[in-house]
């Protein structure tokens, strides 16, 4: 089971006519998964700051594409919603402990919320040179991308104090490896990658030692012998 599957799992959408949101839903890819076989009544609001869903998850009469600042007050009424998810989105936010507050109030009573976070400091690269891998996932972590606001290459363990400092209740707390053997143009591993070699673009010797390990890297993905993981960590809370 992939990463939006097991989320789409955890928000447990079985029952009839709950309303869900996708809190920086991106392209969709949870969405798709939680509307994935269903022919039960079912509303997900795919918010994010810009529509960027494909045609068509937006041409689905069971999906609402909205368009907001996760960094307001969610754009939904007091305990309007059965189900929340949301992946990859908290470093981004000025104040996530306030988003989750924010959580509280929309959801109904007992209504759960699945938040959760790649760990990007995980990341785990099959390479010939460890000790580089190494330096350049520290570089990764610790730089904020020029297009990003914010950044946080641990925020996947820090969710559960999140959890613990909000008025949510802790349901329960999953850690996967996010695991591919794909190392092609697009690729998340590749997008990782690249992201690890423009942190070293600073310091010229690290750079050309990062644009040599990018092709032996790609050297043992032709090779078949190729491995990239990550941790995601997800926290379900519920509204008392
Ligand atoms: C890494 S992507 C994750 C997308 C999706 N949840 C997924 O797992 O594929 C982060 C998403 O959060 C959205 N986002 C970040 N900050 C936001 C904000 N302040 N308000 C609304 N959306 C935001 C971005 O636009 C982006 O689509």
């Amino acid at each position: 089971m992939g990463r939006h599957e097991r989320l789409a799992d955890l928000a447990d959408v079985d029952a009839d006519g709950l309303v869900v949101a996708d809190l920086g839903c991106g392209t969709g890819r949870t969405v798709r998964t939680l509307l994935a076989g269903r022919h039960a009544p079912v509303t997900v609001h795919a918010v994010d700051q810009a529509v960027e869903l494909d045609d068509d998850l937006l041409a689905d009469q069971r999906v609402v594409s909205r368009v907001a600042d996760l960094d307001d007050p969610l754009p939904f009424a007091d305990a309007s919603l059965d189900r929340i998810v949301s992946m990859n989105v908290a470093e981004n936010l000025a104040d996530p402990a306030r988003f989750l507050r924010e959580c509280l109030r929309v959801l109904r009573p007992g209504g759960l919320a699945v938040i959760g976070h790649t760990d990007f400091d995980t990341a785990l690269f099959t390479s010939d040179d460890d000790e580089l891998t190494r330096v350049l996932v520290d570089r990764f972590v610790a730089v904020v991308p020029d297009w990003q606001l914010r950044a946080d290459g641990f925020m996947g363990r820090k969710l559960l104090w999140l959890a613990a400092d909000s008025p949510l209740e802790l349901v329960d707390v999953h850690a996967w490896a996010d695991a591919h053997q794909r190392f092609d143009e697009g690729s998340l591993a590749w997008k990782i990658a690249m992201g690890m070699v423009a942190s070293a673009a600073d310091d010229p010797v690290l750079s050309e030692l990062a644009t040599t390990w990018m092709a032996s890297v790609r050297r043992l993905a032709d090779e078949g012998r190729f491995l990239f993981a990550v941790t995601d960590v997800v926290v379900v809370l519920r509204r008392p």
